[in-house]
C-alpha cells in the first residue's frame, strides 16, 4: 500500500507538544513506550495458538490468581511483563500499578524515576482470548506528588489514589481485525490504526465524537436478578421498544470485553452498563475504577460523552483503593443522564409500576 500522508502517532504527539513550549518531552516519550507495547501485544495476541500463548498461566502447574481472585492466562501476564519493560527504563514514570500486580511497582534502581504514574489493564477481556474474539489495553497516566519526585521515595498505594479528573492522558489499544490505539490527552479523542506494514499507528479517526442519541445498550443480563431498581427500570424501557416510554426500539450487544463495547460506542453511540449490583455484596460492582473506570470515563468525557456511577460523575470518585471495583455506566451523553435521573429520583413504589408487573422480563 503507498504511504499516505496521515501522521504518524510520532508526527501527531510532537505537534500537539507544541502547544505547549515549556514541555520536556517526557511525556511524548511515555505514550511512544507505551504504543510500542501495545504494538507488542498486539503481535503475540495474533499469533495465538501458533505462539505458545493460549489458556492460563502456570507458574506450578496450579496456575495464578492475581489480586482480584481471577485466574491469569498467560497473555495477561505476559502483557503486564511488557507494559512493565517497554517504560520502566527511560526515566519518565515514578512507577505503576496494574490489575496483575497487588502492590505498586517500584522502579528498579538502576533507572532514572520520573514524574508520572502509568496505571494500566494489561489485557482486557482476557475470557476472550481462548475462542479468538477482540482483546485491549486500557492506560491511565497521572502525575505523581511533588514529594515524591524530590524524594525518590518509593511509593504506596495513596500515591495512586487520584480521582480521574487528574488523568494526564488515558488510552486504550484494541486487538481486534484491526489493531488501534484510541487516545486522549485532554484536548478531545483521536485513533490510530496500525499500519502493519509500516509497524506505525496511523492518526485515522482524528477528533471522535460519540453519537448523542442511541438505539444500543450493551449489559450482562444474566445478572438482571441482582440490579438495583434504577438498572432495572431502564433496560425495561429498551426492552419495551417501540410500544414502552422511549417510544423505539433498542438493540442489545455484549462483547465481554470493555475495551471492544467503548469502541463501538465511540463509533456509532450506545450505553453500556457494569452497574453495581447485590451478586456478591464483597465486590461493589465488576470493573475497577483505577485502570478501567477512569480511563474509559476519560475518553467518553472527552469524546463528548459521559461515564458514571449511575449516581455521581466517575471521574470525580476519589479513590480509596488501588484495585478498587465500581458500577460503571457510560456512553451516549443523554442515555448516560436518564440513567443518573433513575437513580436520583426516590425508590418508586413498584407494585404500581407496570414495568415490574407479572408480564415485565426483568420482574423483581
Ligand atoms: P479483565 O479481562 O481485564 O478482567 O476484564 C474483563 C471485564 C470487561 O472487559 C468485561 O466488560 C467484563 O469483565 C465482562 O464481565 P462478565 O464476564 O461478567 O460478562
Ligand atoms: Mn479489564
Ligand atoms: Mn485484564
Amino acid at each position: 500500500m503507498p504511504l499516505t500522508n496521515r501522521s504518524t502517532l510520532t508526527q501527531f504527539l510532537i505537534e500537539e507538544r507544541r502547544r505547549f513550549p515549556g514541555a520536556s518531552g517526557d511525556f511524548n516519550a511515555l505514550i511512544l513506550d507505551v504504543a510500542l507495547a501495545c504494538k507488542a501485544i498486539s503481535r503475540a495476541v495474533a499469533f495465538g495458538e501458533l505462539g505458545g500463548v493460549m489458556g492460563n498461566h502456570a507458574p506450578e502447574a496450579g496456575g495464578s490468581v492475581n489480586v482480584q481472585g481471577e485466574t491469569q492466562k498467560k497473555l495477561d501476564v505476559l502483557s503486564n511483563d511488557v507494559f512493565i519493560r517497554r517504560t520502566e527504563w527511560a526515566g519518565n514514570l515514578a512507577g505503576m500499578a496494574s490489575e496483575e500486580m497487588d502492590l505498586p511497582y517500584q522502579i528498579p534502581k538502576q533507572h532514572p524515576r520520573g514524574k508520572y504514574l502509568l496505571v494500566f489493564d494489561p489485557l482486557d477481556g482476557s475470557s476472550n482470548i481462548d475462542v479468538n474474539v477482540s482483546v485491549g489495553s486500557i492506560f491511565s497516566i497521572l502525575r505523581v506528588g511533588q514529594d515524591v519526585v524530590e524524594s525518590g521515595r518509593d511509593l504506596v498505594e495513596a500515591d495512586f489514589l487520584q480521582p480521574g479528573t487528574r488523568q494526564v492522558a488515558a488510552g486504550y489499544a484494541l486487538y481486534g481485525p484491526t489493531t488501534m490505539l484510541v487516545l486522549t490527552v485532554g484536548d478531545g479523542v483521536n485513533g490510530f490504526t496500525l499500519d502493519p506494514n509500516l509497524g506505525e499507528f496511523m492518526l485515522t479517526h482524528a477528533s471522535m465524537q460519540i453519537p448523542k442519541e442511541t438505539q444500543e445498550f450493551a449489559i450482562n443480563a444474566s445478572n438482571s436478578r441482582f440490579w438495583e431498581a434504577p438498572v432495572k427500570r431502564y433496560v425495561d424501557e429498551c426492552l419495551a421498544g417501540k410500544t414502552g416510554p422511549r417510544a423505539k426500539d433498542f438493540n442489545m450487544r455484549w462483547i465481554a470485553s470493555m475495551v471492544a463495547e467503548a469502541h463501538r460506542i465511540l463509533m456509532r453511540g450506545g450505553v453500556f452498563l457494569y452497574p453495581r449490583d447485590s451478586k456478591d455484596v464483597t465486590k461493589p460492582g465488576r470493573l475497577r475504577l483505577l485502570y478501567e473506570a477512569n480511563p474509559i470515563g476519560m475518553i467518553m468525557e472527552q469524546a463528548g460523552g459521559r461515564a458514571s456511577t449511575g449516581r455521581e460523575p466517575m471521574l470525580a470518585v476519589q479513590p480509596t483503593s488501588l484495585h478498587q471495583r465500581i458500577g460503571l455506566v457510560f456512553g451516549s451523553r443523554c442515555e448516560v443522564e436518564r440513567i443518573e435521573r433513575y437513580h436520583a429520583e426516590p425508590a418508586r413504589a413498584e407494585e404500581n409500576n407496570p414495568l415490574f408487573a407479572e408480564r415485565s422480563l426483568f420482574r423483581v
